[in-house]
């Protein structure tokens, strides 16, 4: 029924759980627009007809609308406004909150490619695995300009934007493979900005996983026999944890809140930290970037600049996981508090 109606309105192929919602959606406001628009036509041939110009002239009634019929003319529209509102309201807070087991893609948009990379490897480029049936968050950045990360068949978009981590989940509905564009007009060969995903069976895509995984480590012989590669971990934040010990973080850098070398990782997440030169500056994704790639950038007062460069130690992926886990580590601050007000 609803793939007749898709076709009918010429939508895409819809592929994920979040595509059955933003179709109901636009079905909804596709029928009740057209029925009110059809009233609104209909009612106007009936005035043209019912009051056209009869010889001999004869001055047609003038209706003035009573405080009822003006009422109904303002609720019943406001009735579908509200309910369209209430609903798109709902999905976006849905798409906006990826499920706590939803596996992590690090995907990042550069001129003119998609990269694709999982916790712990693989990387891929222009070919995104995922397995049906379950959740999958992707955290989206760029290495250069603007984009936007678009599966019409999953009905996801997102912007990906240089210096800043943005986040939309999917769960696919059906294994196959989609189309992924760039909507976000970003240079000469935005329009072959293309990409596909292809949508596994779980069993399928943990034996992919497996093999990439294999492939990368085939020249580590104990590699091929270790079973703790499987299962891999899914999530960044766990990656990003395990590489602030092995990158040597932790090792100037508590997460207790006590004062080291550096500053500790709890809570500097959207914290405001003071500059030496007197100016204030809050703590995001870009400024933690920044912060490991070029760590002179920001001096922050009270602690002396020894920390080390990352560039070219971390990539990509590895520095997103690492930011994950700082960001895990935040408190809850104001505006969370706020939120929760009247
Ligand atoms: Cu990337 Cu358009």
């Amino acid at each position: 029924m609803s793939e007749l109606l898709n076709n009918i309105l010429f939508l895409p192929e819809a592929a994920s759980t979040f595509a059955e919602r933003v179709d109901f959606l636009h079905h909804f406001v596709v029928l009740t627009t057209m029925v009110s628009s059809a009233g609104v036509g209909l009612a106007a041939l009936f005035m043209f007809f019912r009051f056209r110009r009869r010889l001999p002239a004869q001055a047609t009634e003038y209706v003035v609308p009573t405080l009822k019929t003006e009422f109904l003319f303002v609720s019943v529209p406001l009735v579908f406004f509200l309910a369209w509102f209430g609903i798109g309201f709902r999905d976006f807070t849905w798409v906006t909150t990826p499920p706590k087991d939803s596996m992590d893609v690090y995907v990042m948009g550069k001129q003119w490619m998609w990269k694709f990379a999982y916790p712990e490897g693989p990387n891929g480029v222009n070919v995104l695995h995922v397995p049906a049936n379950r959740p999958v968050r992707l955290l989206i950045t760029s290495r250069d300009v603007l984009h936007s990360f678009y599966v019409p068949a999953f009905r996801i978009k997102q912007d990906a934007l240089p210096g800043r981590y943005t986040q939309i989940w999917f769960e696919a509905t059906k294994p196959g493979t989609y189309q992924v564009l760039c909507t976000e007009y970003c240079g000469l060969s935005h329009s072959k900005m293309l990409a596909e995903v292809v949508v596994l069976p779980q069993e399928e895509f943990d034996t992919w996983i497996k093999d990439q995984r294999r492939g990368r480590l085939q020249d580590r012989q104990d590699a091929l026999a270790d079973t703790s590669l499987v299962p891999p971990v899914a999530r960044m934040v766990e990656q990003g944890q395990v590489l602030a010990g092995t990158e040597g973080c932790l090792k100037c850098h508590s997460v207790d809140g006590s004062k080291h070398i550096g500053p500790t990782f709890l809570g500097l997440y959207d914290r405001v930290e003071k500059l030496e030169d007197g100016q204030d500056i809050r703590v995001d994704e870009a400024y933690i970037t920044q912060s490991m790639m070029d760590p002179g950038a920001h001096l922050v007062a009270g602690y002396q600049n020894v920390m080390p460069t990352y560039q070219g130690k971390l990539q990509g992926p590895e520095t997103a996981a690492i930011v994950e886990y700082i960001k895990s580590l935040r408190t809850p601050n104001v505006r969370e508090g706020a939120s929760e007000g009247p």
